[in-house]
């Protein structure tokens, strides 16, 4: 276990001379944000909190066998290689990080630091990228106003994906590095790639230069295999000639000094399935520029939703799809078109990566990407990439007009009562970075039992050759309990030379909600981050871990799995919740105003005036003033925080 550490926040609203009382009207009936009774058929808000949700499929008839046998070996033949607790990581929007990281550098998002926390308390690490379609036409320009670090240009969409051309600043790179002060967290970034006659380098030397070690990988082209679809090359532009802007990168990034370390971090080439990725390897680019290339990376999603969002491309039924991310055959029918290249890239000596991807392209499904169900998909999605030999995933999040955001800040013009939500894949992320742990060792076996269904999925995570996790899956819905399974597990028994190593008990941790259409408050360990606008980034509530005693005779332990559900088996007595890093939360002791104006307690706000149709936010009492003698006293680092996406004051204190 480490040190608890406790950041303490003071937020003093006053301090930036915002002085005008926060008051949010809505004509009855059209509040967007409302999270409880919603009409779904009226409902007109921001797709990421769509109250659409749809019923969970039928169970399977005949009904899969429950009870499975699991016979673990030390050293089994098959293990993966060796796994970075910050395998599933996320990549941002590029024209969203000023809505999710904070406003510059000097005023970051505390949900936003606690979220990455979590993951790094568990991995030692978290992996971001920013970047996505909207940095293919960015540009780095030295100010813009208010101090802002990005900016979009509304008037210059040019794709489907609607992504508008953006300019930002050195400071965005500034606001990365002061993240990485409070939380380990490591950047991916991205050369914008539309012009290659004259690349726009800059992001690239500010990163190396700001960044420093926080800087892994440099991406070099975004989804290159859909540019002439959309438009960005001629129609017959091909992997060759990717393969050779590519070369001309490298050629520009070698006349810069401040692109020494950049220029060998690339990150290539990012292919999306128009082109496999055998289409670029094929063209020897891993011998051409393999010093120069760190990380060999793909994007994918298992399907896409641009007919409903822009009109374009084929109509889905989510009541057809709905079953279909409740199996073990969407994992393997994600993974399998890459089996070859992981095993390509091990030849290379190089990471490869799912770089980008979530439950579908194009926003995602309402009742598909924002419930339970998507959270026990992106669990069994990313440990099976693990066990097939990916160095990492990357969740993307969208913003406010996408279903499948791992978490977003509440909309700028709600930011003062409303908190952060928080989705099921974010879940994911945190159940794998517990399951890896932080040392850097870990490998993963896929492992079926007899009469295994796809229903029930099952990894074993090793350390040094010795079984040491296991993550059990239950796809089913079944309120009635009677789909529960039972995972029966005896370690090193039965096979000859070993001995039985069955532990006289075992540790669980379960991953549950009621249903696999539940949206919001699931549950990791009796813990949540809530539902809708309800989380600052920290787990509330009381962790339950069961200890489970195994049969001694038998020599086996019964591990129940709810259906639906996920169960993390510790089969040593070392948990992996703290081994990371210190667990290390940064508290928002809520906004005070001196003077006449409103005291904003978000978490009677969150209750009260924002859900209510017709009333205006109110004002409330003075007197939560503490913050503003504390701060003065004790700044210890002079970053502003906002929490509760408040643009608010200073002082960070570590008691
Ligand atoms: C590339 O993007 C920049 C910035 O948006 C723009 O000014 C430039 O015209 C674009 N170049 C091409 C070739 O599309
Ligand atoms: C961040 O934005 C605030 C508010 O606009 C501004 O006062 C501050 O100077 C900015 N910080 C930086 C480093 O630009
Ligand atoms: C944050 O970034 C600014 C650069 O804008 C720097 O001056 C400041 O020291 C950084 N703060 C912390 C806490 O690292
Ligand atoms: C990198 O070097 C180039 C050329 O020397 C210079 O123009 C640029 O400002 C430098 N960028 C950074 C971030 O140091
Ligand atoms: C695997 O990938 C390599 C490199 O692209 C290629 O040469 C080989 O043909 C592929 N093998 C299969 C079975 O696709
Ligand atoms: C979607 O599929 C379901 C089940 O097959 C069907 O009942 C429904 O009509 C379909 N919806 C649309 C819009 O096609
Ligand atoms: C992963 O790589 C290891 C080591 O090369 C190999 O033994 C194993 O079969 C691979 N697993 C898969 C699923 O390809
Ligand atoms: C908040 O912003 C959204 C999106 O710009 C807008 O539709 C909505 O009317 C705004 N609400 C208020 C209360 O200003
Ligand atoms: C694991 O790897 C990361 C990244 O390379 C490194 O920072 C960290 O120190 C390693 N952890 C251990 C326990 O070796
Ligand atoms: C597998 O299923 C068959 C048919 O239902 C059954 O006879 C057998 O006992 C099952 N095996 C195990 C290990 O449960
Ligand atoms: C199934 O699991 C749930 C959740 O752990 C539990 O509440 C329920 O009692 C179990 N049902 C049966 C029949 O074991
Ligand atoms: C909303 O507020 C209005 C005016 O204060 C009140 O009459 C109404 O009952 C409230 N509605 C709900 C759903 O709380």
């Amino acid at each position: 276990m480490g040190n608890f550490a406790i950041f303490r926040l003071f937020l003093c609203h006053s301090l930036l001379g915002l002085s005008t009382a926060v008051t949010v009207y809505y004509a009855p009936g059209q509040n967007p944000f409302s999270t409880t009774s919603a009409d779904v058929s009226s409902y007109t808000g921001a797709a990421a909190y769509n109250p659409t949700t749809i019923d969970p499929p039928a169970l399977p008839d005949p009904m899969p066998s429950l009870s499975l046998n699991f016979n673990i070996q030390t050293n089994a033949p098959g293990l993966s290689i060796t796994q970075s607790g910050a395998f599933m990581g996320f990549s941002i929007e590029m024209s969203v990080a000023n809505q999710v990281l904070g406003k510059n550098s000097s005023i970051l998002q505390v949900p936003f630091l606690n979220l990455l926390a979590t993951i790094s308390q568990r991995a030692g690490a978290v992996r971001v990228r920013i970047g996505g379609n909207s940095q293919d036409t960015a540009s780095q320009v030295a100010t813009l106003d208010d101090g802002k670090v990005l900016e979009k240009d509304l008037s210059g969409v040019t794709n489907p994906t609607e992504t508008p051309p953006l300019v930002f600043t050195p400071d965005l790179l500034y606001m990365m590095r002061n993240i990485s002060d409070f939380v380990n967290v490591r950047w991916f970034v991205g050369i914008p790639f539309n012009d290659s006659s004259d690349f726009r380098l800059e992001i690239a030397q500010s990163a190396q230069e700001i960044l420093g070690d926080y800087l892994i990988g440099v991406q070099a082209g975004n989804e290159p295999d859909l540019y002439a679809a959309h438009s960005h090359r001629s129609s017959s532009y091909s992997q060759y000639d990717y393969v050779g802007e590519l070369g001309s990168l490298i050629d520009d990034m070698s006349q810069y000094s401040n692109l020494s370390v950049a220029q060998n971090l690339l990150l290539i080439p990012s292919v999306s399935g128009t082109w496999t990725p055998e289409n670029v390897w094929d063209t020897g680019v891993m011998d051409t520029y393999s010093s120069n290339i760190a990380w060999m990376s793909v994007e994918h999603y298992p399907t896409d939703n641009c007919y409903a969002q822009y009109g374009t491309g084929t109509p889905r039924n989510t009541t057809e799809l709905w079953p279909t991310y409740l199996m073990h055959s969407s994992a393997q029918s994600l993974v399998q078109p890459y089996l070859n290249s992981t095993s390509y890239a091990q030849t290379k000596g190089k990471p490869f990566i799912m770089f980008e991807t979530n439950t579908a392209s194009c926003g995602g499904f309402p009742g598909i990407s924002d419930v339970f169900g998507a959270a026990l998909w992106g669990l069994d999605y990313g440990l099976l990439m693990a066990a097939s030999n990916f160095s990492g995933g990357m969740f993307h999040v969208g913003g406010q007009s996408v279903y499948y955001n791992p978490f977003i800040s509440p909309p700028t013009n709600q930011s003062s009562y409303r908190q952060w939500t928080v989705g099921p894949v974010f879940y994911s992320s945190l159940v794998i970075a517990e399951a890896l742990g932080p040392s850097n060792q870990s490998q993963v076996l896929e492992i079926g039992a007899e009469n295994q269904s796809t229903y029930t999925p099952n990894y074993v995570i090793y350390e040094n050759g010795q079984p040491v996790r296991m993550v059990l899956i239950n796809f089913l819905s079944d309120s009635s309990g009677s789909s529960n399974y039972t995972a029966n597990i005896a370690i090193g028994g039965g096979q000859t030379g070993e001995s039985n190593n069955t532990p006289s008990q075992v540790k669980v941790k379960y991953l549950t909600a009621s249903s696999v259409s539940q949206k919001g408050d699931y549950s990791w360990a009796g813990q949540t981050f809530g539902g809708n606008f309800e989380s600052d980034g920290r787990l509330q509530g009381t962790e339950t871990i069961e200890t489970i005693p195994c049969d001694q005779s038998a020599q086996v332990c019964s591990v129940s799995v709810p259906a639906p559900g996920a169960a993390l088996v510790f089969l040593t007595d070392e948990l992996t919740e703290t081994e990371g890093a210190p667990s290390t939360t940064f508290a928002t002791t809520t906004v005070t105003k001196t003077g006449n104006t409103a005291t904003i307690d978000a978490s009677v706000l969150a209750t009260s005036n924002g859900r209510n149709g017709s009333s205006p936010l109110g004002s409330s009492s003075k007197g939560s003033a503490n913050g503003v003698l504390g701060l003065r006293e004790s700044i210890s680092k002079l970053v502003v925080l906002f929490g509760v996406g408040l643009i608010s004051a200073i002082g960070l204190l570590r008691s």
